[in-house]
């Protein structure tokens, strides 16, 4: 059965146990409203630890004023049978006062990747991750924390903080789950109307296309962006936010599509902003 705590002292606690029995620990840091995305997470931490740590926490600092902090859906019971289903062992859900006390004042932050894709259009957003995903580190100390591929660019900056501050956690990613007609799970799928809902399969199929205009010998990432962006438009109502082509380590822009490279976008539809890639 999956225990609910609401403090670090807890959580502590309940490591220190399981490391006095020499057990590893597996960690995945979510802001809850659980889909098969997070279960997959989940599941592969379970496989691969003895005891496994989920955090249910929406976090305010990586929300900029007029995002969807407020209606971010919170479902704490759905989530925790979820999880229980799953085999996690603790669920912690702390408030917000439990990680931002009063006077708290310091952050975590990088300056390169944290500036690119995502972070041109939500500036301070990967700040507040970086800072919220170290605190909960320093509390679960886990061996190794999952994250999913649909957020490869937190991902990447996740992995630079580990390198960079020295905290001792192997920082996985697994691949994106999918509906079945290709739209990346995510919780920001709830804000989607039936029509909408439809719409946003664009997202995928742009990015099928471009697999295979590379597939086929494209190699201009200008050509493959340009399809993309018409594929997308052609849909009533979306807004593209970007559409990228990187190198998948530095999230530098290509010329060519050489090597592994990272396609990436963010549309918006109606109320929702979002975003997947592909690395080809
Ligand atoms: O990906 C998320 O759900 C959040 O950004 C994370 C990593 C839990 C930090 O709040």
């Amino acid at each position: 059965m999956t225990r609910l705590v609401e403090t670090a002292v807890e959580v502590r606690e309940f490591v220190a146990a399981c490391r006095k029995r020499g057990g590893s620990i597996g960690f995945v840091p979510t802001m809850g409203a659980f889909h098969e995305g997070h279960l997959s997470l989940m599941r592969q931490a379970a496989r691969q630890n003895d005891a496994v740590v989920v955090s249910i926490f929406v976090n305010p600092i990586q929300f900029a004023a007029g995002e969807d902090y407020d209606r971010y859906p919170r479902r704490l019971e759905k989530d925790t049978r979820m999880a229980d289903s799953e085999g996690v062992d603790l669920i912690f859900f702390p408030s917000v006062a439990e990680m931002y006390p009063k006077g708290f004042d310091s952050y975590v932050d990088q300056t390169d990747l944290p500036s690119k894709l995502c972070g041109s259009f939500r500036p301070g957003h990967f700040r507040g991750v970086m800072t919220i995903v170290t605190k909960l580190f320093n509390i679960v100390k886990p061996d190794t924390a999952y994250f999913g591929q649909k957020d490869y660019q937190q991902y990447l900056i996740l992995r630079r903080t580990a390198v960079d501050l020295n905290l001792d956690v192997d920082v996985r990613v697994l691949p994106t789950v999918r509906e079945e007609d290709g739209l990346a799970m995510s919780s920001r799928n709830f804000y989607l109307g039936p029509k909408q809902r439809k719409d946003a399969t664009c997202l995928h199929e742009a990015l099928e296309c471009a697999a295979k205009l590379v597939d086929g010998g494209e190699n201009s990432a200008a050509r493959v962006a340009a399809e993309m962006r018409r594929l997308i438009r052609k849909v009533k109502g979306t807004r593209v936010e970007y559409i990228e082509i990187v190198n998948s380590e530095t999230l530098e822009p290509v010329k060519e599509v050489k090597g592994r490279t990272l396609i990436a976008l963010a549309v918006r539809i109606g109320k929702a902003r979002l975003i997947d890639n592909l690395i080809v």
